[in-house]
């Protein structure tokens, strides 16, 4: 048997040694050696190969946006927001359309292939939606873009942010969004999460909300979440993004709320990077982190994984779509620093956002979609540490990114000029 591509002497990230057959789209054979022609022999020996990334949340509708108008000057949430209100009437469906292609090639080169990226509703042009479903179809033979209709406003607060919500998963977006603490009150908060809910449970859709991104430790909007996940029979498909106000919440309260969090079967996207950076603003000192209690959760049977969130947009001056920066940061802020832990980290930014977005296709399995990176680390927990170089990318059975490792040592009298791979522990 001939194969398109053959992936020899890859390290998984169960620490087996394998080799990977592609056709077409597809792997065909994963086997200890493959003996067999093939169009593209890619050398991995020694070298991860694991699953693409995966960013569950993302907001590419802003993203590579930094500066216009202007900067965030406070680094808050809130200023983010007003900041992005002042943007919104500037932008122009090409001009969407091309930072958001710019982002995926980006994507691509980082070995992230699968995203869910909010888009803002609340423009009644709907102009965003429309630049990232034609991004969705441009880049469909690569990445798998997922879109959630996202009333940034506020569903009640915004004019016509119901009616544009509506209209957006008319046009195709895949899921529904939402943002109850930027409603007005706690109550129209409630509100909003019932009637979001409803409205994917009639449409059969997944539901990803903006919840309790506040330092407020009586934001509890996630409870709301949780009890309309279990009442609509949405299991599995509900995802709490951020979920920050449980950093400060009540420890007794906690302790209640994570069994119903995990029986409702929802998902939580903690976001490190942006976070870490816009929580605790109100704070002297000591001053709170803001990531949710993710080893807790997870404890508690909670499906978590790690998001992006941002890229040089209103809210976060800096970022480059690699997904390891997200484990990195993730990692040290909820101090997952046992070798469980910091391996469990990989696996959030791979599989096990993959099972929040619900990709079947997902992973390094025979049937599987051909897609795969190839990392210059020996395992999961060394490509943490070392954010490396994607050595080789392949997207849906294409070669999309191929690079050349680069080693440095110092040429000193005596020393064998042999080397060992740059930071590289074996
Ligand atoms: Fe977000």
């Amino acid at each position: 048997m001939a194969f398109d591509i053959i992936v020899k002497g890859g390290v998984l990230p169960d620490g087996g040694r394998a080799d990977i057959g592609i056709s077409g789209d597809r792997i065909t054979a994963i086997e200890p050696a493959i003996a067999a022609e093939a169009g593209e022999l890619i050398d991995a020996t020694g070298n991860l190969v694991s699953p693409p990334f995966v960013d569950p949340h993302f907001h590419m509708d802003a993203t590579l946006s930094y500066g216009i108008p202007r900067i965030n000057a406070s680094g808050t949430l809130l200023e983010g927001i007003a900041l992005w209100g002042e943007l919104k009437p500037l932008l122009t469906h090409e001009a969407v359309r091309e930072r958001a292609l710019a982002y995926c090639d980006w994507a691509v080169s980082m070995g992230l292939l699968a995203i869910r990226t909010h888009v803002d509703v609340c423009d009644d042009r709907l102009l965003a939606v429309e630049a990232l479903l034609e991004v969705k179809r441009l880049v469909a033979p690569y990445i798998d873009l997922q879109l959630v209709a996202f009333p940034q406003d506020g569903l009640y607060r915004s004019p016509n942010a119901r009616q544009n919500t509506i209209r957006a998963l008319d046009l195709g977006v895949d899921v529904v969004g939402g943002i109850p603490h930027f409603e007005r009150t706690m109550a129209d908060g409630r509100r909003s999460v019932t009637e979001l809910c409803e409205i994917a449970a009639a449409r059969g859709l997944m539901v990803d909300m903006h919840c309790d991104e506040t330092d407020d430790p009586l934001s509890r909007h996630i409870e709301q979440l949780a009890y309309e996940a279990q009442r609509l029979g949405l299991q599995g498909r509900v995802a709490g993004s951020h979920l920050t106000s449980m950093h400060s919440m009540d420890n007794y309260y906690v302790s209640k709320l994570l069994p119903l969090i995990a029986e409702a079967g929802v998902s939580a996207i903690p976001n490190p990077l942006i976070n870490i950076v816009l929580q605790g603003r109100h704070d002297t000192y000591p001053k709170r982190r803001g990531l949710t209690r993710v080893p807790e959760m997870i404890k508690a049977g909670v499906r978590v994984g790690f998001g992006q969130d941002c890229v040089l947009d209103p809210w976060y001056s800096l970022g480059t779509a690699d997904m390891l920066d997200v484990a990195f940061m993730g990692l040290h802020v909820a101090q997952m620093t046992s070798p469980a832990d910091m391996r469990r980290c990989f696996d959030m930014v791979t599989a096990v956002n993959a099972e929040i977005m619900g990709l079947q296709d997902h992973g390094l399995a025979v049937g599987k979609q051909a897609s795969l990176v190839v990392l210059d680390a020996g395992n999961p927990i060394e490509a943490i540490r070392l954010r490396p170089e994607r050595l080789c990318v392949i997207a849906k059975g294409k070669i999309v990114a191929r690079r050349q490792r680069q080693d440095t040592r110092l040429a000193l009298p005596g020393r064998p000029a042999n080397v060992n791979r740059r930071h590289r522990a074996g």
